[in-house]
Protein backbone atom coordinates (compact mmCIF):
# COMPACT_ATOMS: atom_id res chain seq x y z
CA UNK A 1 0.00 0.00 0.00
CA UNK A 2 1.04 3.73 -0.34
CA UNK A 3 1.71 3.90 3.78
CA UNK A 4 3.06 1.57 6.27
CA UNK A 5 6.16 0.88 4.37
CA UNK A 6 9.30 0.34 6.61
CA UNK A 7 12.77 -0.87 5.43
CA UNK A 8 15.14 -2.87 7.47
CA UNK A 9 18.31 -0.79 8.50
CA UNK A 10 21.40 -2.86 9.88
CA UNK A 11 21.97 -1.15 13.56
CA UNK A 12 25.01 -1.80 14.90
CA UNK A 13 22.36 -2.82 18.51
CA UNK A 14 20.76 -5.39 17.06
CA UNK A 15 21.88 -9.11 17.66
CA UNK A 16 23.29 -10.91 20.41
CA UNK A 17 26.89 -9.56 20.55
CA UNK A 18 24.65 -5.92 19.37
CA UNK A 19 26.33 -2.84 21.15
CA UNK A 20 25.43 0.98 20.74
CA UNK A 21 27.98 3.10 18.49
CA UNK A 22 29.23 6.00 20.86
CA UNK A 23 29.59 8.06 18.03
CA UNK A 24 26.37 7.52 16.27
CA UNK A 25 24.57 8.26 19.58
CA UNK A 26 26.33 11.18 19.67
CA UNK A 27 25.28 11.99 16.07
CA UNK A 28 21.93 11.88 17.14
CA UNK A 29 22.04 13.74 20.16
CA UNK A 30 23.15 16.53 17.70
CA UNK A 31 20.26 15.95 15.41
CA UNK A 32 17.44 15.66 18.32
CA UNK A 33 18.81 19.17 20.51
CA UNK A 34 19.11 20.83 17.10
CA UNK A 35 16.29 19.88 15.17
CA UNK A 36 13.77 17.60 16.71
CA UNK A 37 13.66 19.12 20.01
CA UNK A 38 12.36 22.52 19.27
CA UNK A 39 9.22 20.09 19.11
CA UNK A 40 9.27 17.23 20.78
CA UNK A 41 10.56 16.68 24.59
CA UNK A 42 12.45 13.40 26.05
CA UNK A 43 11.00 14.49 29.34
CA UNK A 44 11.54 10.50 30.99
CA UNK A 45 15.31 11.17 30.44
CA UNK A 46 17.70 11.89 32.87
CA UNK A 47 20.51 14.13 31.38
CA UNK A 48 23.15 12.69 33.35
CA UNK A 49 22.54 9.09 31.43
CA UNK A 50 24.56 10.82 28.52
CA UNK A 51 27.65 10.11 29.95
CA UNK A 52 26.80 6.35 31.02
CA UNK A 53 28.99 3.44 30.09
CA UNK A 54 27.49 1.82 26.51
CA UNK A 55 25.79 5.64 26.29
CA UNK A 56 27.12 8.40 24.50
CA UNK A 57 29.71 8.40 27.28
CA UNK A 58 29.93 12.58 27.07
CA UNK A 59 32.60 13.84 29.44
CA UNK A 60 30.55 15.17 32.47
CA UNK A 61 31.77 18.94 31.98
CA UNK A 62 30.09 18.47 28.53
CA UNK A 63 26.85 17.47 30.44
CA UNK A 64 26.76 19.66 32.66
CA UNK A 65 27.15 22.24 29.78
CA UNK A 66 24.92 20.55 27.74
CA UNK A 67 21.93 20.71 30.62
CA UNK A 68 23.05 23.93 31.96
CA UNK A 69 21.56 25.37 28.21
CA UNK A 70 17.98 24.73 29.30
CA UNK A 71 15.84 26.59 32.08
CA UNK A 72 13.86 24.89 34.45
CA UNK A 73 11.32 25.85 37.12
CA UNK A 74 12.64 25.31 40.21
CA UNK A 75 9.61 25.43 43.15
CA UNK A 76 12.10 25.93 46.03
CA UNK A 77 13.97 28.64 44.17
CA UNK A 78 10.32 29.95 42.83
CA UNK A 79 12.26 30.67 40.22
CA UNK A 80 13.53 29.13 36.93
CA UNK A 81 17.52 27.82 36.86
CA UNK A 82 19.93 26.21 34.26
CA UNK A 83 19.20 22.56 34.42
CA UNK A 84 21.98 20.34 36.05
CA UNK A 85 22.82 16.58 34.74
CA UNK A 86 20.22 15.80 37.53
CA UNK A 87 17.15 16.76 35.72
CA UNK A 88 15.15 15.13 32.88
CA UNK A 89 15.50 16.87 29.42
CA UNK A 90 13.03 19.09 29.09
CA UNK A 91 9.06 18.64 27.16
CA UNK A 92 8.91 19.43 24.20
CA UNK A 93 7.69 23.13 22.91
CA UNK A 94 4.67 21.67 20.45
CA UNK A 95 2.02 20.10 22.75
CA UNK A 96 0.66 18.11 19.37
CA UNK A 97 4.23 16.46 18.74
CA UNK A 98 4.68 13.11 21.31
CA UNK A 99 7.38 13.15 23.62
CA UNK A 100 10.21 10.91 21.77
CA UNK A 101 11.71 9.59 25.63
CA UNK A 102 9.69 6.17 24.43
CA UNK A 103 8.90 6.62 20.92
CA UNK A 104 11.65 4.06 19.79
CA UNK A 105 9.98 1.12 21.84
CA UNK A 106 6.21 2.50 21.53
CA UNK A 107 5.77 1.91 17.60
CA UNK A 108 6.65 -1.12 15.68
CA UNK A 109 8.37 -1.64 12.37
CA UNK A 110 7.82 -4.82 11.41
CA UNK A 111 4.83 -7.18 12.07
CA UNK A 112 3.39 -10.72 10.94
CA UNK A 113 3.24 -12.12 8.00
CA UNK A 114 -0.06 -12.98 9.38
CA UNK A 115 0.55 -12.60 12.71
CA UNK A 116 3.37 -15.41 13.21
CA UNK A 117 6.22 -12.67 14.26
CA UNK A 118 8.84 -14.15 11.86
CA UNK A 119 9.30 -11.23 10.72
CA UNK A 120 9.52 -9.32 14.06
CA UNK A 121 12.26 -12.53 15.35
CA UNK A 122 14.39 -11.77 12.20
CA UNK A 123 14.34 -8.39 12.29
CA UNK A 124 13.52 -7.25 15.60
CA UNK A 125 10.60 -5.29 16.40
CA UNK A 126 11.38 -2.46 14.26
CA UNK A 127 10.58 0.97 16.06
CA UNK A 128 14.07 2.76 15.32
CA UNK A 129 13.55 1.46 11.54
CA UNK A 130 10.12 3.05 12.39
CA UNK A 131 11.46 6.32 13.03
CA UNK A 132 13.85 6.28 10.06
CA UNK A 133 11.28 5.64 7.88
CA UNK A 134 9.12 8.26 8.89
CA UNK A 135 11.94 10.80 8.68
CA UNK A 136 13.05 9.24 5.07
CA UNK A 137 9.61 8.53 3.57
CA UNK A 138 7.90 12.07 2.99
CA UNK A 139 6.70 12.71 -1.11
CA UNK A 140 6.15 15.82 -0.85
CA UNK A 141 2.73 16.13 -1.39
CA UNK A 142 0.87 18.10 1.05
CA UNK A 143 -3.00 19.03 1.61
CA UNK A 144 -5.18 21.20 4.05
CA UNK A 145 -7.89 19.63 6.06
CA UNK A 146 -9.71 21.69 8.57
CA UNK A 147 -7.04 24.16 9.11
CA UNK A 148 -4.67 21.55 9.68
CA UNK A 149 -1.44 20.45 7.15
CA UNK A 150 -0.98 16.62 6.22
CA UNK A 151 2.06 15.97 4.68
CA UNK A 152 2.24 12.60 2.42
CA UNK A 153 3.99 9.77 4.61
CA UNK A 154 5.15 6.28 2.91
CA UNK A 155 5.81 4.85 6.63
CA UNK A 156 3.20 6.82 8.46
CA UNK A 157 -0.14 4.77 9.38
CA UNK A 158 -2.44 6.29 7.15
CA UNK A 159 -0.29 8.13 4.97
CA UNK A 160 -0.72 11.92 5.83
CA UNK A 161 1.13 12.99 9.01
CA UNK A 162 0.65 16.91 10.90
CA UNK A 163 4.93 17.06 11.15
CA UNK A 164 6.04 18.87 8.71
CA UNK A 165 9.60 17.24 7.21
CA UNK A 166 12.09 17.74 9.80
CA UNK A 167 14.88 16.87 8.02
CA UNK A 168 16.12 17.04 4.57
CA UNK A 169 19.70 16.47 4.52
CA UNK A 170 22.64 19.17 5.68
CA UNK A 171 20.59 20.12 8.80
CA UNK A 172 23.57 19.41 11.12
CA UNK A 173 27.10 19.82 10.53
CA UNK A 174 28.58 16.68 12.65
CA UNK A 175 31.51 17.28 14.30
CA UNK A 176 33.33 13.85 13.53
CA UNK A 177 32.99 15.17 10.08
CA UNK A 178 30.57 12.15 9.06
CA UNK A 179 28.06 12.47 6.54
CA UNK A 180 24.92 14.58 6.89
CA UNK A 181 22.80 13.39 4.46
CA UNK A 182 19.43 12.38 5.11
CA UNK A 183 19.87 8.81 5.45
CA UNK A 184 22.30 9.06 8.02
CA UNK A 185 20.96 11.58 10.24
CA UNK A 186 17.97 10.02 10.26
CA UNK A 187 19.98 6.47 11.02
CA UNK A 188 21.83 8.42 13.83
CA UNK A 189 18.70 10.32 15.56
CA UNK A 190 17.27 6.58 15.50
CA UNK A 191 19.97 5.45 17.01
CA UNK A 192 19.89 7.63 19.59
CA UNK A 193 15.93 7.54 20.62
CA UNK A 194 16.49 3.56 20.86
CA UNK A 195 19.44 4.26 23.02
CA UNK A 196 16.67 6.91 25.43
CA UNK A 197 14.23 4.38 25.22
CA UNK A 198 16.42 1.46 26.23
CA UNK A 199 19.42 2.61 27.81
CA UNK A 200 20.54 -1.18 28.99
CA UNK A 201 19.91 -3.11 25.72
CA UNK A 202 23.48 -4.24 25.69
CA UNK A 203 23.42 -6.13 28.93
CA UNK A 204 19.87 -7.42 28.39
CA UNK A 205 20.74 -9.22 25.08
CA UNK A 206 24.36 -10.25 26.55
CA UNK A 207 22.17 -11.79 29.68
CA UNK A 208 19.91 -13.39 26.98
CA UNK A 209 22.94 -14.80 24.99
CA UNK A 210 24.13 -16.13 28.71
CA UNK A 211 21.04 -17.83 29.38
CA UNK A 212 20.73 -19.59 26.36
CA UNK A 213 24.28 -20.56 26.37
CA UNK A 214 23.71 -22.57 30.25
CA UNK A 215 20.65 -23.77 29.32
CA UNK A 216 22.08 -25.50 25.93
CA UNK A 217 24.53 -26.78 28.28
CA UNK A 218 22.28 -27.97 30.97
CA UNK A 219 20.49 -30.07 28.21
CA UNK A 220 23.49 -31.73 26.81
CA UNK A 221 24.50 -32.68 30.40
CA UNK A 222 20.82 -33.92 31.06
CA UNK A 223 21.16 -36.14 27.67
CA UNK A 224 24.38 -37.67 28.72
CA UNK A 225 23.17 -38.11 32.46
CA UNK A 226 19.78 -39.68 31.03
CA UNK A 227 21.98 -42.05 29.09
CA UNK A 228 24.02 -43.53 32.03
CA UNK A 229 21.31 -43.99 33.86
CA UNK A 230 19.51 -45.85 31.42
CA UNK A 231 22.05 -47.76 29.82
CA UNK A 232 21.82 -50.87 32.24
CA UNK A 233 18.02 -51.16 31.40
CA UNK A 234 18.67 -51.46 27.88
C1 LIG B 1 5.14 13.16 15.26
C2 LIG B 1 9.92 12.27 15.13
C3 LIG B 1 10.80 17.00 14.43
C4 LIG B 1 6.07 17.95 15.04
C5 LIG B 1 6.37 12.52 15.27
C6 LIG B 1 6.56 11.09 15.44
C7 LIG B 1 7.89 10.84 15.38
C8 LIG B 1 8.55 12.10 15.21
C9 LIG B 1 8.59 9.48 15.49
C10 LIG B 1 5.44 10.10 15.74
C11 LIG B 1 4.84 9.40 14.61
C12 LIG B 1 3.83 8.44 15.21
O1 LIG B 1 2.93 8.87 15.97
O2 LIG B 1 3.94 7.24 14.94
C13 LIG B 1 10.56 13.47 14.93
C14 LIG B 1 11.99 13.62 14.79
C15 LIG B 1 12.24 14.93 14.55
C16 LIG B 1 10.97 15.64 14.59
C17 LIG B 1 12.97 12.47 14.90
C18 LIG B 1 13.58 15.60 14.28
C19 LIG B 1 14.41 15.06 13.32
C20 LIG B 1 9.60 17.67 14.55
C21 LIG B 1 9.45 19.10 14.47
C22 LIG B 1 8.12 19.37 14.65
C23 LIG B 1 7.43 18.09 14.83
C24 LIG B 1 10.60 20.08 14.27
C25 LIG B 1 7.39 20.70 14.66
C26 LIG B 1 7.60 21.60 13.66
C27 LIG B 1 5.41 16.73 15.14
C28 LIG B 1 3.96 16.59 15.24
C29 LIG B 1 3.70 15.20 15.28
C30 LIG B 1 4.99 14.53 15.23
C31 LIG B 1 2.94 17.72 15.29
C32 LIG B 1 2.31 14.51 15.34
C33 LIG B 1 1.98 14.13 13.90
C34 LIG B 1 0.68 13.37 13.71
O3 LIG B 1 0.25 12.67 14.65
O4 LIG B 1 0.10 13.46 12.61
N1 LIG B 1 7.61 13.10 15.14
N2 LIG B 1 9.98 14.72 14.81
N3 LIG B 1 8.36 17.09 14.77
N4 LIG B 1 5.99 15.48 15.13
FE1 LIG B 1 7.96 15.10 14.92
Amino acid sequence: GASGHIHDVDFSFEGPFGKFDQMQLQRGLQVYTEVCAACHGMKFVPIRTLSDEGGPQLPEDQVRAYAAQFDIYDAELDDTRPRTPADKFPAGGDPKAPDLSLMAKARAGFHGPYGSGMSQLFNGIGGPEYIVSILTGYTGEEKEEAGTTFYANTAFPGGWIAMPPPLSGEDVEFADGHSNELHHEAEDLAAFLMWAAEPKMMARQHAGFVAVLMLTILSVLLYLTNKRIWAPVK
